[in-house]
């Protein structure tokens, strides 16, 4: 039997009223791009996290790359990460003219593994990017006080974890910035590429809002090179809808994997532990 690992179609069934509401009152505004329904997501979404800005932009892996260049990140710079994330992870780092430096994972919850960090270091380092990866939290604290020791700057890498916590603070709320995808299949997803950028920091804010707008402090004034990173208006409507019903989906997937965990165990597969301090999003099991 083939198990469908997440159904959009029945989702969009699910909450076709509200959605087609919130969409069609964008197509009647006439305004597509940096308008309402945007600040109204960041604002939810800064607000849901607990964090300063947040700052929608085209996807997670632009969330990634603009997250660097805001860190002064260039050519030759060492980035640590690991291998065993999605490609555009890297793709942001060598397009910010990087090199990725990776650091294995902990072999139980499949994230880096702080005490291989120290020995990966160079006076080439200058970033880490932490992969919460399948809504599993990275164990943070080791992590942040060796980017403190060292003067590293951390981009959290959330596009797998929105709404993961770690020792109760939100995925993308502990280091410099964080970096999330709404690509449709995610945990909170829109109808097309979408990310975001969180930080505490309104130097970083500020800097990461003009290279998402061709590097425009305003209209006509072009102060710093910039790009076109932008989520647009359908998309943050979209996800104005989504964003309150994410805490029960998580808790949702959560319980399911739960039943195949207590299903898988008794026939000797190896399933995923949850880190003590993380309370996760979803799970990947592994047949080892
Ligand atoms: C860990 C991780 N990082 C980055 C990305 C990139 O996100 P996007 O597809 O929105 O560019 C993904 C998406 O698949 C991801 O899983």
């Amino acid at each position: 039997m083939k198990i469908p690992f997440g159904n959009l179609k029945r989702q969009y069934q699910n909450l076709k009223e509200s959605l087609d509401i919130a969409t069609q009152k964008v197509y009647d505004s006439g305004w597509f791009i940096l308008g309402k329904e945007l600040q109204e997501f960041e604002t939810n979404f800064a607000n849901y996290c607990g964090a300063n800005y947040a700052i929608g932009v085209g996807s997670g892996t632009e969330a990634l790359h603009l997250s660097l260049v805001a860190c002064g990140i260039k050519q030759g710079d060492e980035i640590l990460t690991v291998s065993n994330t999605c490609v555009p992870t890297l793709s942001a780092v060598t397009f910010a003219g990087a090199l990725p430096v990776f650091v294995d994972i902990n072999e139980h919850s499949y994230t880096m593994n702080p005490s291989l960090i120290e020995s990966r270091i160079t006076d080439k380092t200058k970033a880490i990017i932490p992969v919460h990866l399948y809504g599993q939290c990275v164990d943070m604290k080791p992590i942040l006080d060796l980017a403190n020791k060292y003067n590293l700057a951390v981009i959290e890498d959330c596009a797998q974890a929105a709404g993961a916590k770690y020792d109760g603070k939100m995925a993308g709320t502990m280091g410099n910035l964080g970096a999330f995808s709404f690509y449709p299949s995610k945990n909170l997803g829109a109808f097309g590429d979408g990310g975001l950028i969180l930080t505490n920091d309104s130097k970083l804010a500020e800097t990461v809002v003009k290279l998402r707008n061709y590097g425009q402090d305003q209209r006509y004034y072009h102060s710093i090179k910039g790009f076109n990173s932008r989520l647009d208006e359908i998309q943050a409507a979209i996800l104005n809808v989504k964003l309150p019903l994410l805490d029960g989906w998580n808790q949702q997937r959560r319980a399911i994997a739960k039943r195949y965990t207590e299903a898988f165990t008794p026939l000797g597969l190896i399933c995923p532990t949850e880190a003590v301090n993380c309370d996760h999003t979803y799970h990947l099991y592994v047949i080892r």
